[in-house]
């Protein structure tokens, strides 16, 4: 089977042309202008923007947590996914503290296996780092393709470790080309914070705002960025939200060190005013909150000046009648929002619609960075020949208004409801098949495929 798209203007991290992609089979074989070649299918790009398929590298898909699971599985998650342009996911698998990674992974495969519709990987949070799972790391970074570890700082009794066992995750995981994920917020600050509220009978989701201010993810991110440096290893704070943590990874790379950022669309152009709506606020209960609009202008700067590289969603999206198990009580709110669908359009809608970062920034910090951080690249992220045909086809003038009436998540409410929205997904291809065309999904659950991730070595 071969594709040829026609006269679409190429746009990656760094080009921007028009030019014919042709296709063969899963992967690109050839990029030119009026190219001469026969093709099974021809598709008028014609006025549209070609760009490589999204990478979402933080998703939550069917994730058990706080005592329910996240209403997207992998087949909704993926399909939801794909229809926003975003061809290629990463999950996290959670070790169960008292049990082993390989148990952890095989829990996870039994969800996942044959139900993805599209491409996914898998990052290890270690959540009970011991002699037994530091024998485990070599095994999953170079046998089964999982080369990132994700650590909490926050969450304790369920997902925190402490610092100790931090920093003999980082060695191990350096020693065998590794990378280290944190959720960087400082867990007992919060805890405290928690408690507190609740013994003043403070228990709208106002208080979870109030009970992760700014200076617990400062501090966190700061700590995280200097045991990373200490030990040598690779380090990505995830859905880093604010200018204190910001500013803790600005210090961090005057001394060179490799310290990655990921930020998550939700950060970037929702703020806290939210909260002060009762318990309407629980939609965007997640943790880190959302902050202030000094934030959203530190974090814009920082996608500009290179020190944030990623941004992500972190999709854990829950049913509201699942939000309701904290209508009493801030704390029991699942924490998690949907946008797996929505980032890659908002993203170009709020971000290059509105000059606020170039088309080849977006690229950048939507697909290609993601690709070279976690070792999927050039098979994903870019466009070029001997890469996977994952390939989305962009309108940038259509108009759209985001609604749960119409989204494909599973999930009966949007945090973006009634938003309008300038630029759309018109057809996307994955390793050579159209998975999205005239808003129908064209693959079967099961074509999305476990990518392997390659060693990595904290540079891009
Ligand atoms: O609120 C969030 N972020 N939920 C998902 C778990 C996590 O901390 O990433
Ligand atoms: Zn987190
Ligand atoms: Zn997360």
């Amino acid at each position: 089977m071969s594709i040829l798209i026609k006269n679409g203007r190429i746009i990656t991290a760094t080009d921007n042309y028009v030019a014919d992609v042709f296709i063969e089979g899963e992967t690109i074989t050839a990029i030119g202008k009026n190219l001469n070649l026969t093709a099974n299918e021809i598709i008028d790009a014609t006025g549209k923007l070609v760009m490589p398929g999204g990478i979402d590298p933080h998703v939550h898909l069917d994730m058990p947590f706080m005592g329910t699971y996240s209403s997207d599985n992998y087949e909704t998650g993926t399909r939801a996914a794909l229809f926003g342009g975003t061809t290629t996911v990463i999950d996290f698998i959670l070790q169960k503290q008292g049990n082993s990674l390989q148990a952890a992974l095989q829990e996870w495969k039994s969800r996942s296996n044959n139900n993805a519709v599209g491409d996914y990987s898998f990052h290890m949070a270690v959540t009970d780092f011991n002699p037994d799972t530091k024998k485990e790391i070599q095994h999953f970074i170079n046998e089964e393709g999982i080369t990132s570890f994700k650590t909490f700082m926050a969450y304790k009794g369920a997902l925190m470790i402490d610092d100790r066992q931090m920093i003999d995750l980082m060695l191990e995981v350096k020693k065998h080309g590794g990378l280290i994920n944190v959720h960087a917020t400082n867990g007992n600050m919060i805890d405290y914070l928690i408690d507190k509220h609740k013994a003043e009978a403070k228990f709208a989701p106002l208080y979870h705002y109030l009970s992760q201010p700014e200076v617990t993810e400062a501090e966190a991110s700061s700590r995280f960025a200097d045991m990373a440096n200490y030990t040598g290893c690779p380090g990505y704070i995830v859905h880093l939200t604010c200018e204190g943590a910001l500013n803790a990874v600005r210090n961090a790379t005057k001394r060179n060190q490799k310290l990655f950022v990921e930020t998550c669309i939700q950060y970037l152009i929702l703020d806290a005013s939210v909260y002060q709506q009762n318990f309407e606020g629980a939609k965007w209960v997640m943790s880190p909150p959302l902050r202030e609009k000094k934030d959203q202008a530190t974090l814009w700067a920082g996608i500009n000046q290179g020190l944030v590289q990623v941004v992500a969603t972190d999709h854990c999206p829950f049913m509201w009648e699942q939000k309701l198990m904290g209508k009493h009580d801030f704390s029991k709110i699942p924490n998690g929002h949907p946008a797996i669908e929505n980032r890659m359009e908002l993203l170009f809608s709020e971000g290059v619609n509105k000059g606020k970062i170039s088309l080849n920034k977006y690229v950048e910090v939507a697909s290609t960075n993601a690709a070279k951080i976690f070792g999927m690249f050039p098979k994903k992220g870019t466009i070029a020949v001997g890469s996977d045909a994952d390939i989305v086809l962009f309108d940038t003038n259509e108009k759209h208004t985001i609604s749960a009436a119409t989204h494909h998540m599973n999930v009966d409410y949007s945090g973006y409801e009634g938003w309008q929205l300038t630029g759309k997904v018109k057809t996307v291809l994955l390793r050579g098949k159209v998975a999205i065309h005239n808003n129908e999904c064209k693959v079967e659950k099961g074509y999305g495929k476990f990518i392997k991730r390659n060693k990595v070595d904290g540079k891009i």
